[in-house]
């Protein structure tokens, strides 16, 4: 049987390199997309393999960028096994200094898009096929400043949990990566301040996206798989941890 294929979109994100070296060098096929042509050819030099990893420019938040990626897909590859939505946004800000078009962006790179490209792909996907999405804990536990950002993963959550009872009937698994923040260059350059003891690496998430794509997980449909790392909510309220003047 031929080697598995997935569409990788927001492949020209922080984490996508990590998740293309797993997939990749176990074998799959991939096409990455992305709409910085730029930083795609830039994959492609790194990663590209005629025929078994290759590039596309395309905006898959445009039904027809969408439909265009998995139309490709299947040209080059064949088949199509499954989608790995990378694409997400970030922002923060108090609720009285976060406009409208915030929570409209917000809600489009980190929730519509994902109904999109999933709509693009899933007449090409049958028996044993993946989707894979990426939230955050802070979706199920939000804190101050992240309204925006958290109200749109918390409908990306919900929208998983919802799909993945009508997709399971098509045997197709849809589950959902929750990630704390990952230790990446650009973080380290943007939060200098942050304690990276408490983020992931990429290659962390990378394992699970390989889990998630394989049969390995076969059991799953609709789940939240937490991929935390030493990630904790901390409260003044119960005081110092046990053995330090906490709770015997
Ligand atoms: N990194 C973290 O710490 C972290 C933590 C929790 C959750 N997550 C989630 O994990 C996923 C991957 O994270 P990441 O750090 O790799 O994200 P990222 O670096 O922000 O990259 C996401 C990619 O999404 C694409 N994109 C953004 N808005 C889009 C839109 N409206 N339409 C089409 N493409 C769009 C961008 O590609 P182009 O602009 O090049 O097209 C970008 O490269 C995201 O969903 C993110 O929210 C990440």
């Amino acid at each position: 049987m031929s080697a598995p294929a997935f569409l990788i979109t927001g492949a020209t994100g922080q984490l996508a390199e990590s998740v293309i070296e797993l997939l990749g060098g176990r074998g799959d096929r991939l096409l990455l997309t992305g709409r910085d042509k730029d930083r795609l050819d830039g994959l492609r030099r790194r990663h590209g393999v005629v025929g078994r990893i290759e590039t596309l420019a395309t905006d898959v938040f445009d039904p027809e960028g969408a439909r265009l990626a998995a139309e490709e897909a299947i040209r080059r590859f064949g088949r199509l096994d499954g989608l790995v939505h990378l694409v997400g946004g970030f922002r923060a800000g108090p609720l009285f200094l976060t406009d409208i078009g915030v929570y409209e962006r917000m809600l489009r790179d980190n929730f519509l898009s994902a109904v999109i490209a999933t709509q693009a792909v899933l007449p090409y996907l049958g028996e044993g096929a993946r989707l894979v999405y990426f939230s955050t804990p802070l979706a199920g536990e939000p804190l101050p400043a992240l309204s925006a950002y958290t109200a749109a993963k918390a409908a990306l959550v919900a929208w998983v949990r919802s799909i993945a009872h009508e997709v399971k009937r098509s045997g197709i698994h849809a589950n959902t990566v929750v990630m704390t923040v990952a230790d990446t260059p650009d973080k380290r350059r943007e939060r200098p301040g942050m304690n990276f003891d408490h983020t992931v690496t990429p290659e962390l998430v990378a394992r699970v996206v390989g889990f998630l794509t394989c049969e390995e997980s076969d059991g799953l449909y609709g789940s939240c798989v937490p991929v935390l790392g030493r990630f904790e909510f901390t409260s003044e309220l119960g005081g110092p941890p046990p053995g330090a003047g906490g709770p015997r």
